[in-house]
């Protein structure tokens, strides 16, 4: 029927190539997410000196797979050596997807829109990784909207199972149905939700966070209440995955979310006192806890 045709031209058309433009923690665990299961992944640099630092985190991620015998050490090269770089937008006229997951500045995120579009080929889908800004006000920017979305993954990329992805009122269900079936081979469990400050995730987990941080301004302690936490049954206690999070991130999604949601999203004291005094978790060393030595104590 033209149903079961409509599908088959659907399911043909495959995301085979990747360009991702970023490449801090997220960009890094994008990166190591799309070598494992596309064809082509091209990465857009600063510099390429950064080139071989991004190599070798990426290659930190597959450690895993050669540990437990999923994949061998000449396999991970293979995927690796596959990898190819760019400083300059060069070389992605035949991209099928560029994933943005630079800073969170809106500017510097068109700007990059704008180059990608001059460079690709018109039906390309471009997304952001953003967690903080509204993907419709992304969008505008752009000449091909219908092509433009959100693709929010968590941290640790290699490990969250959940991809958000955050269509406009302007994407096309075309390209919606692309990514997820991409997403799901890449063994990921992609959620469609809404274009509103902190999607679906955030939205609940930053409350958490922040309330873990009242409970602590009230009199308990950090290590007490991540244990608490742990034994009721979450992975993380909410000091660690702030931790983990950064707590510049953290921080950052608190305010956005408190400037859109009011005082049911209020920030915690102690979230801001941190970000101020540069206690930014584990990329610093030193955040709730803290991380130079091998013994992980809590920072009083
Ligand atoms: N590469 C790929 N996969 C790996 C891996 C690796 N290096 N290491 C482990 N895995 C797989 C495992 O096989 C396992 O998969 P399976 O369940 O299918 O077998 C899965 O990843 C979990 O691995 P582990 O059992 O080793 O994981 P742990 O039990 O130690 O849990 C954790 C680790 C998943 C990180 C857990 O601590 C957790 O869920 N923490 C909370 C993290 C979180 O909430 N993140 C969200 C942060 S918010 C964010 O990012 C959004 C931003 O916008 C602010």
């Amino acid at each position: 029927s033209e149903k079961i045709k409509k599908d088959y031209i659907k399911t043909k058309e495959e995301i085979n190539s990747v360009v991702i433009i970023g490449s801090g923690v997220m960009g890094k665990g994008i990166i190591w997410l799309f070598s494992k299961y596309l064809k082509e992944v091209r990465i857009k640099l600063r510099s390429l000196e950064n080139a071989s630092t991004i190599i070798s985190d990426v290659a930190k991620l597959y450690d895993f797979f050669i540990k437990t015998r999923k994949m061998t050490k000449a396999q991970v090269d293979l995927k690796l050596s596959s990898l190819s770089y760019t400083q300059n937008y060069e070389g992605l006229q035949n991209i099928d997807l560029a994933l943005e997951a630079i800073v969170e500045e809106e500017e510097e995120k068109i700007k990059t829109y704008k180059q990608l579009e001059k460079v690709m080929k018109k039906e390309a889908i471009i997304a952001s990784n953003t967690s903080s800004i509204s993907i419709e006000k992304l969008a505008s920017s752009l000449n091909n909207k219908e092509n433009f979305m959100g693709i929010h993954f968590f941290n640790p990329v290699n490990k969250m199972p959940l991809v958000e992805i955050i269509p406009t009122k302007y994407t096309k269900e075309e390209n919606i149905n692309k990514v997820k079936q991409t997403l799901i081979k890449a063994g990921k469990m992609p959620i469609v939700v809404g274009d509103c400050a902190g999607f679906l995730v955030n939205r609940i987990l930053l409350p958490y966070l922040n309330e873990a941080g009242f409970i602590l301004g009230e009199g308990s302690n950090i290590t007490t209440i991540d244990r608490v936490l742990k034994d009721f049954g979450m992975p993380m206690g909410p000091f660690s995955l702030a931790d983990t999070v950064g707590i510049d991130i953290g921080f950052h999604v608190a305010t956005i979310l408190n400037k859109s949601y009011g005082e049911r999203m209020a920030i915690a004291p102690i979230l801001e006192k941190m970000y101020e005094k540069k206690y930014l978790g584990v990329k610093n060393k030193k955040g709730f806890y803290d991380y130079s030595s091998k013994k992980i104590v809590e920072n009083k």
